[in-house]
This record gives structure tokens, C-alpha cells and sequence, in this order.
């Protein structure tokens, strides 16, 4: 054993069980904070902390699982059915993540059953970290699903090091205070001594919470809680930019494109469009654009193809359930209606892919729209970017993702006016090659130098420095 480690503590790990008929299969997870941070675990000075995605029968199984990840430094927290479905379906994403990210509803009903297993589930997590952490670690915590962590955390080990970063958006306060339990969970996160955002909105939304919740003084970004300092900043997570680089020069991938290439030929053009299934991303409106493209401008008929890939995620929460039945009804009658003998307007895919197919698709599409209505940081419009090794292509960015902060020489478009995004598209198909490449190169110098590396070394600096300043104070 090292004298001292990094432990990450997520939800989610970035390998996932998977039961199949004899025994279990182990696959990546999805999204941002798995395929983000897994690039950094592999310094053999961390480990990872959290859930295997699946509910575990036996002891057996358990004892399989954990030796399994054991060798790859991935440390499980169990969870039973009823954690499951009250505190990840439930309290995070029922509750926790439509607020985040501005889906405030009406009907919506506050559980308090959800909110007890999502208290319980956190302590679950602190035990497991109390397991197996040293005095001189230092503990970074990721996400909405556990913002009481970093307050149990201080508790426990008063003296520790403790990092805490937020991946979704942080709401303004008039949404974030009609959750019941809002000054737990902003005393919970306070326990951290550094709490990273993505942007610099999110971060002024925290401390505008903090000061209307909780008995802290603040001075601009530096908050006092219970006698200690505790810093709130921006940190935008960047890629592994290095890889997709690499992925583009490769022969695997260029085999890929010419497969791509076969299908939607030369001549036509392509859109391409890459999502987890979440409302939050805009899938819908996304579809509206291209169907109005196609109705307003007839001559890109049988010319332009939407490729959307949507990787399955939380499918056992009702309201993406009802969203995948959707897009389904909504691809099928975009395609009856305009498809042609030898053309279909949407490719759509309902599942996940390898990094070489996703690699292949970057550089074959001519547009990439990214347009959530909301979206923390969005990573798949880094990794176009970084994949455009001819520099030339155009991103649709949404300007409510947290990229679009950096991203500022993409197109930038508001989801919701459906008319600006056929008009956004029309721009990218009609765009000059020179245009592309002078925005591509403005874009990626940004990927190249704030890569996924420099945001974790920039976090994990900015820790040491708090934890300097507190004894420095005291
Ligand atoms: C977002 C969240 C992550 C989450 C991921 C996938 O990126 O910020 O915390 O892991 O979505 O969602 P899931 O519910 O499958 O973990």
C-alpha cells in the first residue's frame, strides 16, 4: 500500500455488471463522469468508489464482483432493489436531476420515502470510504447523487481532505429552494473544502444558495462554514484530447469511414447527433429542426441525413421511458414521410457503441449538433472537435450546455427556437470551407490545451491550496 491515494467516489463506476444467463459481463458505463474521469484512473495511486449498476442477489455474487473489480482498484457499493428505485431513480433523478437541470414541475411529487433511502445511500457510501481510507488521502466525491457524502465525510474524518465536483448544472435559487430538503443538501456539500462546477453560472447559483441557506460568511468565492474555509470554482472538464487524435489516424477507424462512406456517399451530407437518452438533451426538438429542414428547403431531400445514435440510460424511470417510446414514433414518421427509394432521412440507433465507430462517425459528419435544453458541461462536442484532424466541419452547440462557454466559435443556438435550428443547419451546409477551418482551429486549441488531464491536475492543486490556506488561517 501507498502512504497515500486519491480516492474518486462516484455513483456510478465506469465499469458496469451486467447479469447475463451463466454468471455476470462487465461493460463501460455511459455518460460524462464515467468516460471522463476513466481516463485519469489510471494513475495506480486512486481508487474508485461506487455502484456496479446492478442489484446484487447473494453474497456469492458480491464476493465475485468485488474480487473482480479489485484488480482494476474499483471498490463496490452495493445496493438493494428498493435503494435503486428510491434513491437513484427516485431522489436523483426524479427529484435532483429535473430540478438541476430547469424541468421545475408542478405535479412534481417530493417523496419523502425518496429522500430517507437517499440519506441512507450516502451513509452507505461514507461506510464503505471510511473502509478504506488513510489519514493523508484525499477523497474527491462526484455528483448530485451524493451530496450529503462530503457532510458525512466531514463528520466521520473531521481533519480530511475533501474535494466534491458537480457534473449537471447548478439551478438558480428559485428553482433549487422548492426542493423540501434544500438546506440538508447544501450543508451536506459544504462539508467539502473545494466544490468544483463547470461553469462559472453554476458556481455564482451555489453560493447564492449557500448564503440563503446556511449560516456561512462569504467574500466573493470563498465561503466560511462551521469555522473552516471552503472554496467554491469553476473547473470546465475538458477530454482526452490526445486519443481522439490518435483514433482518427488509425486504420481500424479509417475502415470504419469508409464503411460510413458507403452508406451516406460523398455527395450526401451528414448530421450526425449523439445523446444518453434524456430529455434533458433535446433529442425531440432536434428531430422537429430536421423534419422542418426538410419541409422548408425540399432540395435537401434525399441530400442530408440525420445519423442519431441514442445510448439507453435510466429506462426504468417513467418519464424517459415515455421519451423513448417518442423518438421512436417520431423517427418512424419522419422516415415514412420523406424517405425515398435509395435514401433515409434518420438513421437511428438505440444503443451503445465502441469509441472506434463513434471515432469514425465524427469524422464523416459534416454538421454535429449538440442541443440539449440543458446540459452541465457535454463532452461529444470536445471529442468532434478533437476529431476533425482535416479541420474542417461545423458543431450546432447548444448555448445552454456548459461547453458552449468555451466553445464560443461553434454555432450557437437556443433548443427551444425550433426555426433557428433548421436556419443553424442551413447556415452549416452552406458554410465555406475556409469558415470551418477558421472555427475548427479556434476550437481546437481550446480541446488540445484544456484537456480532462489539466482539469484534474488544475482541481486537484486547487484542493492541496484550500487545505494550505484553513492551516495557514488557523
Ligand atoms: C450524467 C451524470 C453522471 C451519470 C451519467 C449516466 O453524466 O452527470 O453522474 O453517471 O449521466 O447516468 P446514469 O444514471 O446511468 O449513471
Amino acid at each position: 500500500e501507498k502512504m497515500s491515494k486519491t480516492i474518486i467516489i462516484s455513483n456510478r463506476l465506469p465499469v458496469k455488471v451486467n447479469q447475463i444467463e451463466h454468471g455476470f459481463q462487465f461493460t463501460s458505463s455511459e455518460g460524462g463522469l464515467a468516460t471522463g474521469l476513466g481516463s485519469m484512473h489510471s494513475a495506480d495511486d486512486t481508487i474508485w468508489i461506487g455502484w456496479p449498476g446492478i442489484a446484487v442477489k447473494n453474497k456469492e455474487d458480491e464476493a465475485n464482483i468485488t474480487s473482480f473489480l479489485d484488480k482494476r482498484r474499483l471498490v463496490p457499493v452495493f445496493l438493494s432493489e428498493e435503494d435503486i428505485n428510491e434513491y437513484y431513480e427516485g431522489f436523483s433523478n426524479d427529484i435532483i436531476w429535473p430540478i438541476f437541470h430547469y424541468y421545475a414541475s408542478v405535479h412534481a411529487n417530493y417523496k419523502q420515502s425518496n429522500w430517507e433511502y437517499y440519506k441512507s445511500v450516502n451513509q452507505k457510501f461514507l461506510d464503505v470510504v471510511t473502509r478504506v481510507a488513510g489519514p493523508d488521502d484525499t477523497i474527491w466525491v462526484h455528483d448530485y447523487q451524493l451530496l450529503l457524502l462530503p457532510g458525512l465525510l466531514r463528520s466521520a474524518l473531521p481533519g480530511s481532505t475533501i474535494g466534491f465536483f458537480q457534473h449537471i448544472p447548478f439551478p438558480s435559487f428559485e428553482l433549487f429552494r422548492l426542493i423540501p430538503w434544500r438546506s440538508e443538501l447544501i450543508a451536506g456539500m459544504l462539508g467539502a473544502d473545494l466544490l468544483g462546477f463547470h461553469t462559472f453560472n453554476d458556481v455564482r447559483h451555489f453560493l447564492d444558495a449557500a448564503t440563503q441557506l446556511a449560516p456561512v460568511n462569504t467574500s466573493a468565492n470563498s465561503l466560511t462554514y462551521e469555522g473552516r474555509m471552503v472554496l467554491a470554482e469553476s473547473f470546465p472538464m475538458g477530454i482526452d484530447n490526445r486519443r481522439y487524435l490518435d483514433l482518427a489516424k488509425s486504420d481500424v477507424v479509417k475502415q470504419h469511414v469508409a464503411e460510413v462512406k458507403a452508406v451516406h456517399t460523398n455527395k450526401r451530407r451528414l448530421i450526425l447527433s449523439i445523446d444518453r437518452l434524456d430529455y434533458s438533451k433535446g433529442i425531440l426538438q432536434r428531430l422537429q429542426a430536421f423534419e422542418l429542414l426538410l419541409e422548408s428547403n425540399p432540395e435537401y431531400v434525399g441530400e442530408v441525413a440525420l445519423h442519431m445514435i441514442v445510448v439507453p440510460s435510466r429506462d426504468t424511470v417513467p418519464q424517459y421511458r415515455d421519451l423513448k417510446e417518442l423518438i421512436d414514433r417520431r423517427v418512424g414518421e419522419i422516415n415514412a414521410k420523406y424517405r425515398t427509394i435509395n435514401w433515409t432521412p434518420v438513421y437511428y440507433f438505440y444503443r451503445p457503441f465502441p469509441i472506434e465507430e463513434l471515432s469514425a462517425l465524427y469524422l464523416s459528419a459534416d454538421i454535429c449538433m449538440v442541443t440539449p435544453m440543458r446540459d452541465g458541461m457535454n463532452l461529444v462536442s470536445k471529442e468532434y472537435v478533437a476529431s476533425r484532424v482535416n479541420q474542417d466541419g461545423v458543431l450546432i452547440l447548444s448555448e445552454m450546455a456548459g461547453a458552449a462557454k468555451e466553445l464560443v466559435d461553434a454555432i450557437l443556438v437556443n433548443p427551444s427556437n425550433i426555426a433557428s435550428m433548421r436556419d443553424a443547419i442551413v447556415t452549416g451546409l452552406t458554410m465555406p470551407k475556409a469558415e470551418q477551418k477558421r472555427r475548427m482551429v479556434l476550437m481546437q486549441r481550446v480541446v488540445a490545451k484544456f484537456t480532462v488531464a489539466h482539469w484534474m491536475k488544475l482541481f486537484m492543486s486547487r484542493l492541496a491550496e484550500v487545505k494550505q490556506m484553513q492551516t495557514s488561517l488557523s
